[in-house]
């Protein structure tokens, strides 16, 4: 997204590439948080569903995705089929899931993996009932120490984690900031949001020898 238009991924560099086996699956104190599943369908179509004003204009695919059960069962497959492409893999959604209950209560993900610089943009949503009670903050967290984390130790391996969002998301932006990432970007009138107009984008990164993946927080810089 801030990249150069003629810096393209050559696949040099430091020529990351994804785990084998791909399994995505770590916990948190309240949350389980995993790859989707064919049976996670109805509670999607269900948590998406019930969540769209709040979604919207802040997810723009919440207009038109998850219509029925059918098509969060579209959707899941085709992040199940993500994990399996390994030459092509760049983008994966996760499902955070109530530890106790399992009921879904939102989505993260790792999105536009770079193989030269082994990098990516996290992104969360969480439905609108179970919002405001830190779920976001803590599935980021883990999310984080997981995606910076070893390959050998389960995790993804990646050497830098960025999240974008519009300066208009309040909510958005305090996620990284509570998680005290380097605030890195602040371009203005670049992030159109519809109803709202050009906003300022923001942008938050954080290197691999800066997260404490055992404590799920940054290192004391
Ligand atoms: C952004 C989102 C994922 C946060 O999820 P969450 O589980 O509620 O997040 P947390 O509870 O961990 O933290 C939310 C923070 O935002 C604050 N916040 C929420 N709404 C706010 C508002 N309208 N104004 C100011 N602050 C607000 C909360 O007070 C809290 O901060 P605090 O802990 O300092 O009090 C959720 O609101 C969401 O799904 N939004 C729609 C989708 C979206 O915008 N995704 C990100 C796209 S970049």
């Amino acid at each position: 997204m801030t990249r150069c238009a003629n810096e393209t991924d050559t696949g040099l560099g430091l020529g990351w590439t994804p785990p084998d086996p791909f399994v995505i699956r770590f916990e948190t104190p309240r949350l389980l948080v995993r790859g989707y599943e064919l049976t996670d369908a109805e509670a999607m179509f269900d948590a998406v569903s019930s969540s769209r004003e709040h979604l919207l204009p802040w997810m723009m695919w919440a207009r038109a995705a998850h219509t029925d059960a059918m098509s969060s069962a579209h959707y899941i497959t085709t992040q199940i089929m993500a994990l399996r492409d390994r030459a092509k893999f760049s983008n994966v959604g996760i499902g955070i899931f109530n530890k106790q209950t399992g009921r879904l209560l939102g989505g993260t993900g790792v999105h536009g993996v770079h193989r030269d610089t082994a990098s990516a943009e996290a992104g969360y949503w969480i439905r609108t009932d179970a919002t405001n009670q830190g779920i976001c903050t803590e599935s980021t967290a883990h999310l984080l120490s997981w995606a910076l984390g070893a390959q050998v130790g389960g995790g993804l391996g990646l050497r830098r984690i960025v999240i974008y969002c519009s300066a208009a998301n309040v909510a958005s932006r305090r996620i990284p900031e509570k998680l005290g990432l380097r605030k890195e970007v602040e371009q203005r009138a670049d992030y159109f949001v519809p109803g709202v107009g050009c906003t300022d984008r923001l942008g938050w990164g954080v290197l691999a020898e800066e997260w404490d993946c055992s404590q799920h927080q940054r290192k004391e810089p």
